[in-house]
């Protein structure tokens, strides 16, 4: 099955197609992330008509890589939520317009599940695992016990770990999105120097919180630091975010009885987030793995993915977008 996707939940335009599992004949992204920069965050109408502007040249573009015509395409997928509302409207109708121009089935794609799969991009099964969603919306533990079959074991009462790394680089006069600088500074600090909260970590369940953490952050600077200790206030707010990741994820996959740990989301790329749980998960005897780079933060090619593990020729031609979505 060869699929085309659109992912436009946020300020990323996406074009992917794939042929079954995992060959990838194009792979398209235009980042509206400078135009976004100027405002010090993602200004939903602005993301919409980007979206609208530029989508039918990326469509053409992905087409033309893959050396397909439209009718050769068997479904064409869109994420339909959760997300801006006008940015899905826009993939959406668009994927509904090739489909129906065409005679193919569309599909439409949940953004989470598209994170939360991403790490066995080419695989055809889903081996059961947990997942862990970290990502500037996201952050959530769900128990997989195959495609199609997810329990939402619990997720952030407040803000998403991207979003509190976004925040705090913000509150530093990093700039926006400020997760990467964060991670870069950090790698020069001392994670032990300042003590910031683990809000939730001994709660026994698997919700979490990270509102607390960036009010901790910003009262402290309030009190004045030295430009000289940013990268020890970098490596110990996202020690602070870490160590509850890493514990909860962990304490999830023993209470579920699950030996795999997958990890996804944009902040999967974070350096010291892949370091601990390496260490970690090796002395616990747990597997983990993530998606590769590209497919970390949004794209199409994982709502594809999510897509191609669809059976039959249904198509959701009357689905609406469900911008709040959740698990
Ligand atoms: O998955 P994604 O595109 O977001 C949503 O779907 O919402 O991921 C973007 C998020 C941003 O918050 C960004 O700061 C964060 O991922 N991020 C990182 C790193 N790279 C990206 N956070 C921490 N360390 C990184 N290296
Ligand atoms: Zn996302």
């Amino acid at each position: 099955m060869i699929v085309l996707a659109i992912e436009t939940s946020c300020d990323e335009t996406a074009v992917a197609i794939l042929r079954d599992h995992g060959d990838v004949l194009s792979h398209e992204i235009a980042s509206q992330a400078d135009i976004h920069a100027a405002y010090g965050g993602v200004v939903p109408e602005v993301a919409s008509r980007n979206h609208l502007s530029l989508l039918p040249s990326l469509v053409e573009k992905a087409r033309a890589e893959a050396g397909l015509r439209l009718d050769q395409i068997d479904a064409f997928a869109a994420t339909n939520g959760p997300g801006l509302a006008a940015a899905l409207l826009v993939g959406v109708s668009a994927a509904k317009g090739l489909a129906l121009g065409v005679n193919k089935p569309f599909l439409a794609v949940n953004h989470i599940e598209g994170h939360m799969l991403s790490p066995f991009f080419g695989l055809s099964e889903i081996p059961p695992h947990v997942g862990l969603v970290v990502s500037g919306g996201h952050t959530m533990l769900l128990d997989v016990a195959g495609y199609g079959d997810y329990r939402l074991l619990g997720r952030t009462l407040d803000d998403a770990a991207g979003e509190a790394f976004d925040k705090v680089a913000k509150l530093l006069g990093l700039p926006y999105p400020g997760g990467v600088q964060i991670d870069l500074l950090a790698r020069k600090g001392n994670p032990d120097r300042f003590e910031f909260p683990r809000s939730m970590l001994g709660s026994g369940d698997f919700a979490f919180s990270f509102s607390g953490l960036k009010t901790s952050v910003r009262y402290f600077l309030d009190r004045g630091f030295e430009p000289a200790d940013l990268p020890d206030i970098c490596a110990s707010f996202q020690e602070a975010v870490i160590d509850v990741l890493v514990h909860k994820a962990l304490a999830a996959v023993r209470r579920q009885g699950r030996s795999l740990l997958a990890v996804s989301g944009g902040v999967s790329s974070n350096s010291r987030l892949q370091a601990k749980l390496d260490l970690a998960c090796s002395s616990a005897g747990i597997a983990w793995r993530m998606a590769p780079p590209a497919l970390r933060t949004d794209n199409a090619l994982m709502i594809a993915y999510a897509a191609s593990h669809r059976q039959g020729g249904n198509s959701d031609l009357a689905a609406d977008i469900l911008p709040n979505f959740d698990y």
